[in-house]
């Protein structure tokens, strides 16, 4: 099989950055697809009537989340609280932390309330709930709270039926510093469908588990307002979504080859890759080494056990194109990243120096380990010039 030849490092040009000049390995965004994505997740929620309050933890960064201003935008949703402090200080006032807190979190919460925005807090305990409305009179703040239903995943969370449920409910509700928001729930075990079929009933079950333990509240006189779901699969193909008001998907908007695999999207819809560099041939092992490794993909193996193990990234060209299902990096080192070729004269299309797109198993994961996306249109431009560099933030 021939490839056709990847291209090399091109000479400086002043003023002109492309994916030719960039150093490698880096993080590369086609913001014509990010676009798209986000089109098409809109267009499902609107389809099911709920809004759509993204979850930045895979994107981390500001000038992602303003792709989703808009009138109907509820806010968004964040994994920790240094990404809650950074989009607050960017001026996006409804944030949900929507990991579990812990008393000792409360001071940070508080001090990113003063500064004006409002950051929700999810429990599944009744200890945490009384410490939050200990912590709530103590500090003089008012703390936004949902109680975290489990709807399946098995990884934390209230069983609708329990009566748990009702009695971390009403110590909220019954706290005059402590507003009782309403349920959320994930159902991350949509990752483990292989078919559409699957993912509707899981999101069937995503929706009765917050519907029912938001019911239950609604019964005993107390009001559950926010009644909020969300994985990328369920939110795509939930076939309706009634008593829901908001899904909180996020990896939909870019893409990974594992959610690919599991009909989130399409190869073609990938907008985040690794630009890399041919660093070496072995002919005799029939492989090449790229400058993406471990370090430049992380070690996620999430597709091995999908359609087509992808190994640790699927290679395309300059451009983006995927080369063959088969061209990927089958074995990673620190720095070294390892793609075999089917026979030693496929590496003549790929000279020392030339230089390819990896596309991910697990964006959020491969995202994680760079500073800033380089940002390419494949609509507005050539898709590879950088038309923006946007920075993305790392830590807890
Ligand atoms: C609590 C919670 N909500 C929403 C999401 C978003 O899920 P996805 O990235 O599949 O859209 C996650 C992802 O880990 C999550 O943990």
């Amino acid at each position: 099989m021939t490839y056709g030849s990847a291209r090399m490092k091109e000479p400086n040009v002043p003023n002109r950055k492309t994916l030719l000049t960039l150093p490698t390995p880096c993080l590369v965004l086609d913001r014509a697809k990010l676009r798209r994505n986000i089109a098409r997740m809109k267009a499902a929620c609107a389809r099911t009537g709920v809004k759509l309050r993204p979850h930045l933890k895979t994107a981390k960064s500001i000038e992602v989340a303003r792709l989703f201003d808009g009138p109907d935008s509820p806010g968004i949703a964040v994994s920790t609280l240094l990404e809650a402090e950074y989009f607050a200080s960017n001026g996006i006032r409804d944030i949900q932390y929507a990991v579990g807190i812990t008393p000792d979190k409360l001071d940070r919460v508080a001090a990113i309330q003063r500064e004006g925005a409002r950051v929700t807090l999810i429990t599944d305990d009744l200890g945490t709930a009384q410490a939050i409305c200990r912590h709530a009179t103590e500090a003089n703040a008012v703390f936004h709270v949902q109680i975290e239903i489990d709807c399946g995943e098995r990884r934390s969370g209230v069983e609708p039926d329990s009566p748990l449920v009702l009695e971390i409910a009403r110590t909220l509700a019954g706290d005059e510093n402590v507003v009782f928001d309403g349920v959320m729930t994930h159902a991350g075990h949509s990752y483990g469908c292989r078919s559409l079929k699957e993912i509707e009933a899981v999101a069937e079950a995503e929706r009765l588990a917050v519907v029912t333990a938001a019911e239950r509240i609604r019964a005993t006189g107390i009001p559950c307002p926010t009644v909020s779901v969300g994985s990328s699969p369920t939110a795509l193909h939930a076939r309706h979504l009634e008593g829901v008001t908001e899904t909180r998907a996020g990896v939909f908007m870019f893409g990974d080859v594992f959610q690919a695999q599991i009909l989130t999207c399409d190869l073609e819809d990938l907008a985040v890759s690794v630009l890399t560099e041919v660093t070496g041939h072995r002919a005799d092992l029939r492989h090449m080494t790229v400058d993406a490794g471990a370090l430049a993909m992380s070690k996620d193996r999430s597709t091995e056990n999908v359609s087509n193990d992808v190994g640790f990234g699927l290679a395309a060209d300059i451009d983006g194109s995927v080369y063959s299902p088969q061209l990927t990096i089958a074995r990673v080192y620190q720095e070294h990243g390892l793609i075999p070729v089917a026979l030693p004269h496929a590496l003549d299309d790929f000279t020392i120096g030339s230089r390819l797109r990896i596309y991910p198993n697990h964006v959020c994961m491969t995202a994680s380990m760079y500073p800033r996306y380089f940002v390419v249109d494949s609509e507005e431009s050539d898709g590879i010039e950088v038309v923006e560099e946007w920075k993305r933030i790392s830590g807890w």
